[in-house]
């Protein structure tokens, strides 16, 4: 892979994230959703955006599922596969904190590694690590797309819980007991998000 160019030189430009972040009315940020498939990171990630989005907060949502449809569509689920994922999820929360968006991931993300590294690369100030905390056997039972079946069938490599670990956080920002109702779940988030005056509605 090509690695940084010393004659590629970092250009500031007039129009600053802080200037971003006041027209929008309030500051950039990642909400980082982890956890198993399953587990509810999208459904709860999709209804406070909905939440969000109504009282004019200026969000995006990018979920797993949708973009190894684009963005990532060349990645598979071997290690190497889901540490590139994160790093090209990782840099567009990066640009999109930049424009001074909420921004809300929903990746399985199973590796305390990457995330720490996007951590490292957004700031830990604008780094909200939300663990969608499910269990397996719940995971399982729900199993919305048919795949922990094809798992256990033989049919799915490398499936995070089956046959891949899942490196629940140490220290999340918020942890999320994933059977609660998904209103409580966002009423969780919301209060975090005005207790560090994230949002004020
Ligand atoms: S991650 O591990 O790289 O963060 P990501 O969140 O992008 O994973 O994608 C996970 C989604 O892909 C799952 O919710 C599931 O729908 C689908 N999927 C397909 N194969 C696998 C697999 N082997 N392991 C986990 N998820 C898989």
């Amino acid at each position: 892979m090509a690695q940084h160019d010393e004659n590629v030189v970092w250009h500031d430009h007039p129009v600053t994230r802080a200037a971003r972040e006041q027209q929008h009315g309030h500051q950039g940020v990642v909400l980082w959703f982890t956890g198993l498939s399953g587990s509810g990171k999208s459904t709860v990630a999709g209804a406070l955006e909905q939440v969000l989005h109504r009282a004019g907060v200026s969000t995006y949502l990018l979920d797993g599922d949708n973009v190894r449809h684009g963005l990532c569509r060349d990645l598979g689920f071997s290690e190497s596969d889901r540490k590139e994922n994160i790093r090209r999820v990782g840099e567009v929360a990066k640009l999109m904190v930049d424009a001074g968006l909420v921004v809300l991931t929903a990746f399985i993300s199973p590796h305390r590694a990457e995330r720490q590294m996007v951590r490292e690369l957004i700031g830990d100030d604008r780094f909200i690590e939300v663990f969608v905390d499910t269990p397996l056997a719940v995971c399982e039972a729900r199993d919305p797309k048919g795949l922990y079946k094809k798992a256990r069938a033989g049919e799915l490599a490398n499936f995070t819980g089956i046959h891949s670990l899942y490196e629940a956080p140490e220290a999340p920002e918020i942890h999320l007991e994933g059977e609660q109702l998904v209103t409580n779940l966002t009423g969780q988030l919301l209060d975090l998000l005005r207790r560090r005056d994230i949002i004020r509605s």
